[in-house]
């Protein structure tokens, strides 16, 4: 057994590692050490979630943003972005779509549109909430206040995704401008919790400036965060931001990532994102390999999706991918899961032993 192998048990027992180690891992590990991690984290992937892989249908609702991130396509300074917003109608077309194809989440994703105010945010999710009362409601559309958030979750709001990009005051400057900080997303993640969302943070693997140690930083902050969900993908780059000319993040180093993660937070969620099946043909396959366990087809209307563009050569925008859920279920069955019809609430694993002993099983 080499080192680096006995640094992962060690990560499988403890469910965490010190800073020193985590850049170890991240930089010494070879082409075994990497099958063994894999292995692993598929392995407690399975013993969690079986082979169901849980689905999200995402619906983005607009592409209009007050803000202005470095490496984003639909930040406010692109003026060649179509811009677009999906009236409520549209968004519960999607939603009355998508529960006909078996998804029990939604997730409403924008950029930060000043144009819906909280109340229109209300009135949205008590619509969708009362037409389908057996789905989970995701948000993520950025940046908010404790009472906005609040308001969101009495409206029926169940969960939230807020990537925090990187843990690293240094590095979060250098992705946002400086009327964005990283304090203030921490401090959105934990009232996020705090009021009882399951909550989503994340990070993109290879960002311009990114070092192994901020990539440790990510884990430290990810496991004291200790959320239900993590989102992780490669940076890919936009051609129309400060960032088009940097290179693009790994898949290898972003499957290690997903795999060192499932270890860590063994009960989270964790999608193989649209990014992973960017980079590569069958990177979200990979992903799902290497610990993740739910994927999230797109459910926008196909009229806006290539307006949606966080980076460049994004998939599921053609007229194609009119239902990527049909796609996505043959990628699944092919390496031997199958989706889920279900809300796929975050459990633990007590919470799941007792249930399967419950009922029988
Ligand atoms: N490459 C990869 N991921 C990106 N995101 C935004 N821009 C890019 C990009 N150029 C990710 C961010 C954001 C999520 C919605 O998409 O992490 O939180
Ligand atoms: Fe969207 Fe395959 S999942 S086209």
């Amino acid at each position: 057994m080499t080192e680096m192998q006995r640094l992962i048990d060690q990560l499988e027992e403890k469910g965490e590692l010190t800073r020193e180690e985590y850049v170890a891992l991240l930089s010494q590990l070879n082409k075994e050490d990497i099958q063994y991690l894999r292995v692993k984290a598929c392995r407690v992937a399975k013993e969690h979630f079986g082979n169901r892989i849980y689905t999200r249908g995402l619906i983005e609702f607009t592409n209009y943003c007050k803000n202005d991130c470095y490496y984003c396509g639909i930040r406010r300074s692109n003026r060649a972005v179509d811009r677009y917003r999906l009236t409520k109608e549209q968004i519960l077309a999607c939603c009355r779509e998508g529960y006909q194809l078996g998804f029990r989440t939604f997730v409403l994703q924008g950029g930060e549109d000043t144009s819906y105010s909280d109340e229109d945010m209300i009135e949205l999710i008590h619509q969708i909430k009362q037409e389908f009362p057996d789905c989970a409601l995701t948000l993520s559309i950025g940046e908010k206040s404790y009472e906005s958030y609040l308001r969101y979750f009495q409206a029926g709001a169940d969960r939230y995704l807020l990537r925090h990009e990187t843990a690293d005051e240094a590095h979060y400057a250098k992705l946002h401008p400086a009327n964005l900080s990283l304090k203030n997303r921490k401090e959105c993640l934990y009232n996020l919790k705090k009021i009882g969302y399951q909550v989503g943070a994340g990070f993109m693997v290879g960002s311009p400036y990114q070092t192994y140690d901020n990539l440790a930083e990510d884990l430290i902050f990810l496991k004291e965060l200790s959320p239900e969900m993590v989102g992780i993908g490669p940076f890919l780059p936009h051609h129309q931001t400060p960032f088009a000319m940097e290179a693009k993040g790994s898949l290898e180093l972003t499957l290690v990532l997903i795999s060192i993660l499932r270890l860590m937070l063994p009960d989270a969620l964790i999608p193989a994102t649209t990014a992973l099946g960017t980079i590569h043909p069958l990177g979200r396959e990979e992903g799902i390999l290497s610990g993740a366990n739910v994927v999230m087809p797109n459910l926008s209307p196909t009229s806006v999706r290539k307006k949606y563009e966080l980076y460049d050569n994004k998939i599921c925008t053609g007229d194609e991918a009119a239902e990527c859920r049909f796609c996505l279920d043959g990628r699944m069955k092919k390496i031997g899961y199958e989706l889920a019809v279900d809300r796929g609430d975050y459990k633990t694993r007590m919470q799941t032993k007792l249930q399967r002993s419950s009922s029988g099983l």
